[in-house]
């Protein structure tokens, strides 16, 4: 290794993202060799250097391990359940990493989850602000009218803020349809609440893509590594964002204006 900034290293490190981090190192809570660093250049040495972040040693994962599973109904995702109820992570066997679910996805829910040791991966992918485009199937236990669609796509009120622009189509017109949903905000059960706002319940929910990643034919409680230009790709999508303050093709419109396609494509 060598030597980086030390907001990246406590990014990469999974303590906070990159600008929480600067405000970590500003307010002086953060230590290399015992010495406070509260400048936002210092660089130092994950391998080499004792950094601690309110006395806290880091450490630094060796190998950065990416991986993507097809989480089946009946498991949750996050690392301690107070319930005891399976894990996510006991499906990944003969896996010697220690990796963390990038973000949630509800105990009955299915689909594409990642998984990684890489923290400052994480934080960009989870980031809200970040507006990576998670997207899934949906069964309802009825049609949302058109209108409905349309307040789905512009935003509507949730727990006191309203949802960003989403993208929603129907798939399969039945008594209990099937809906295409796309979200950049990952706000916990989302979808349920979205559906739950025009009274209609959903029955199954499946993700099916996060950003450039697609679940594709991974069966459940299958897992696989990422191929390193699956890696890029995301990386490409964050440097993307660093450049010019938003993802390629992301609109930049008030939340009351229409979406300029009514599609979820
Ligand atoms: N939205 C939900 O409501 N649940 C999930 O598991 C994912 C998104």
């Amino acid at each position: 290794m060598s030597e980086e900034r030390l907001q990246k290293i406590l990014s990469r490190a999974g303590v906070t993202s990159r600008r929480k981090a600067e405000e970590m190192i500003l307010a002086g809570r953060v230590t290399v060799n015992g010495r406070v660093e509260a400048q936002l250049g210092s660089k130092a040495d994950l391998e080499r250097d004792h950094i601690k972040v309110d006395g806290k040693l880091l450490r630094a994962p060796r190998d950065l391990v990416y991986i993507a599973l097809n989480k089946p109904k009946g498991y949750v995702t996050t690392l301690d359940d107070p319930q005891g109820r399976p894990k996510v992570t006991d499906l990944l066997k003969g896996l010697k990493v220690r990796v963390y679910p990038v973000g949630r996805l509800d105990y009955n829910s299915e689909g594409l989850v990642v998984l990684t040791n890489d923290g400052d991966f994480a934080n960009r992918v989870m980031s809200t602000s970040g507006g990576i485009e998670k997207r899934y199937l949906v069964k309802a236990n009825g049609l949302l009218t058109d209108e409905q669609l349309e307040e789905f796509r512009e935003g509507i009120p949730l727990g006191g803020r309203r949802t960003a622009p989403a993208k929603i189509r129907l798939i399969r017109k039945a008594q209990n349809p099937w809906y295409e949903v796309a979200l950049t905000e990952g706000r916990h059960h989302q979808v349920r609440l979205m559906f739950q706002h025009f009274g209609r319940l959903v029955e199954k929910l499946k993700r099916v893509r996060i950003g450039p990643l697609q679940l594709g034919s991974l069966q459940p409680a299958a897992w696989r590594r990422l191929e390193p230009r699956e890696v890029d790709a995301f990386r490409r999508l964050f440097r993307y964002q660093d450049e010019h303050g938003h993802l390629p093709g992301e609109e930049h419109r008030p939340h009351s204006l229409r979406p300029a396609a009514s599609t979820a494509r």
